[in-house]
């Protein structure tokens, strides 16, 4: 369980851009410390690196790399000491009717979207076990509740994400660690650019808050499940899409 101390260390998967940036922002505003790696330096990256060189850890990195992502962690473990929560944040949103997608596209979805997130999971845990607390949470999405023509391999990613939370979450909960899914609705960033101006006002027309989601809507439930006042809260899917699929 998380008391999210000034000196709290989250790691973020995908924090250059998006929701990731947004939620790094915020938890480096809070006095948090924040390690994130991206494949790409991002203007946000710099200039976290400029205005908070104690706090924020960056590094280029593609999370399909398993090695990678084991040297990531071990230096996040080197310059903070610990990790007290885990955001599995980037994903890719590869479309494609499955008959015509490209086999490479598919292996691509599986490794980062799932496969990325078992090894930075596992990586992480060893420093949560040893402290015996912890918090995970593993970014879902609408797609793995509701069937959507044309996301059928980045849908099948993300619901084996919930059942990764599930299992995980009976796994590590007697040593203190919490794990749980957000499955954020359409919202703002470059992923969501893809759609098309009709496919806004149609998710707008069935949403009954009448909008699309914002990143600070998703930063809010990270930051509700991070903290002491989700401490009875585990193995479960949030869903963060203003009404949309209920
Ligand atoms: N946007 C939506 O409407 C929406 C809806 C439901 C769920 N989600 C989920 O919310 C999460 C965040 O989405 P978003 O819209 O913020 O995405 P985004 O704007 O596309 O940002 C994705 C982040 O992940 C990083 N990333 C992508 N591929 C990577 C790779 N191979 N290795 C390492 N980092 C990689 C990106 O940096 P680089 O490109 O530099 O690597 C970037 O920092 C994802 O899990 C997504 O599936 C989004």
């Amino acid at each position: 369980m998380l008391d999210l101390a000034e000196d709290t260390v989250i790691v973020i998967s995908g924090g250059s851009r998006g929701f990731g940036r947004g939620l790094a922002a915020e938890m480096l505003e809070d006095g948090f410390r924040v390690a994130t790696f991206s494949r790409k330096e991002s203007p946000f990256v710099r200039s976290a690196l400029r205005d908070f060189p104690e706090r924020f850890l960056w590094k280029p990195l593609d999370g399909t790399d398993g090695e990678g992502i084991r040297s990531f962690t071990r230096a996040v473990i080197q310059r903070f000491g610990r990790i007290d929560a885990l955001i599995n944040n980037a994903a890719i949103g590869t479309d494609g009717i499955l008959t015509l997608m490209p086999e490479a596209d598919i292996h691509t979805l599986v490794s980062l979207n799932l496969e990325a997130v078992i090894l930075l999971t596992r990586a992480c845990l060893k420093s949560m076990m040893e402290q015996g607390r912890g918090c995970i949470v593993n970014i879902s999405s609408v797609n793995a509740l509701r069937g959507h023509a044309g996301v059928s391999v980045y849908s099948a990613t993300k619901a084996a994400l919930d059942g990764l939370t599930r299992s995980l979450a009976r796994e590590v909960g007697s040593l203190g660690i919490r794990v749980n899914s957000v499955a954020p609705g359409y919202f703002d960033s470059d992923m969501s650019h893809g759609l098309r101006e009709d496919q806004k006002k149609r998710v707008i027309r069935r949403t009954p808050l009448g909008r699309m989601g914002t990143v600070s809507d998703m930063v809010g439930a990270i930051r509700f499940l991070i903290s002491e006042n989700a401490g009875f809260i585990t193995g479960q899917t949030l869903v963060v899409d203003g009404g949309l699929t209920c």
